[in-house]
């Protein structure tokens, strides 16, 4: 199979953790983030062949230039987000449109540029999170995008058959940007409702997602990676 990974969102968090585990293993790679000068700067500081580009998918009508330059594809993944706490009591419009967009306009716009360029054996990993079926105080657009990306899958993947599509839903990722340096006692409560007895880790969240990329039969899949959190 021919084409480079292609990880949007690849400069932070997961989406970096999973370009260095696949440049590692001799893929070509590249990484977008919102700046191009820092993405092509985190992109020179991996091994391997890694290219960095810039691409905001809040602004989804320049996605098709920022990919102009982008050749085959044969590992999509799209893991870009940016965070938000909206209630609806108290809802602020603006910011939900543009995580909305980011996250659901911005993820289509990408695969329609490029489905051209997805070979037959193609893969499409799309990212959700585990607030799609948990809410917490603050989740509403969170809440809404991650349902938004289950349901994206689902007809992603059969308007774009045979190329295979999935999602993944991380629960809280202990070791990720975002959480990490949450104080203990933030974390420790969270540990303590999680049945594996500790937080899923970066690497968790990564060798699921290279199953989902891999794996020539999953299809129209929605991956919770969450260590049992739905149970309980
Ligand atoms: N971490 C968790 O615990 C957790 C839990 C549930 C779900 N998830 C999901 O897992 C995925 C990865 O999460 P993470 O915590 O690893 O992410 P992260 O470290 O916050 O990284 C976010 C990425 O998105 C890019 N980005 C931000 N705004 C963008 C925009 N407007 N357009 C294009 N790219 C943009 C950032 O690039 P620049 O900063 O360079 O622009 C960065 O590469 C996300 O989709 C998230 O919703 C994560």
């Amino acid at each position: 199979m021919s084409g480079v990974v292609l990880i949007v969102g690849g400069t932070s968090g997961i989406g970096l953790r999973l370009a260095e585990r696949c440049a590692a293993a001799g893929e070509r790679v590249v990484i977008t983030g919102r700046d191009g000068v820092r993405a092509a700067a985190v992109a020179a500081s991996l091994s391997g062949e890694v290219v960095g580009l810039g691409l905001d998918l809040s602004v989804p009508e320049r996605v098709g230039e920022c990919l102009a330059g982008v050749g085959g594809v044969r590992w999509l993944v799209l893991a870009a987000v940016e965070r938000d706490a909206n209630v609806v009591r108290e809802y602020d419009v603006a910011a939900a449109v543009r995580l909305v967009t980011l996250k659901l306009v911005g993820y289509s716009e990408v695969v329609h540029q490029l489905v051209g360029r997805l070979a037959d054996d193609a893969s499409v990993v799309l990212f959700g999170g585990l607030a799609w079926r948990r809410p917490y105080p603050g989740s509403t657009t969170i809440t809404t995008i991650n349902g938004g990306v289950s349901g994206l899958v689902r007809t992603l993947a059969v308007e774009l058959a045979p190329v295979r599509v999935n999602a993944l839903h991380p629960g809280v990722v202990g070791d990720s940007p975002e959480w990490a340096g949450k104080p203990a006692g933030v974390l420790d409560a969270l540990v303590a409702r999680t049945p594996l007895g500790r937080l899923a880790t970066m690497d968790d969240v990564v060798g699921a997602a290279l199953f989902l990329l891999e794996n020539r039969a999953v299809n129209g899949v929605n991956l919770e990676v969450d260590g049992g959190w739905l149970l309980v």
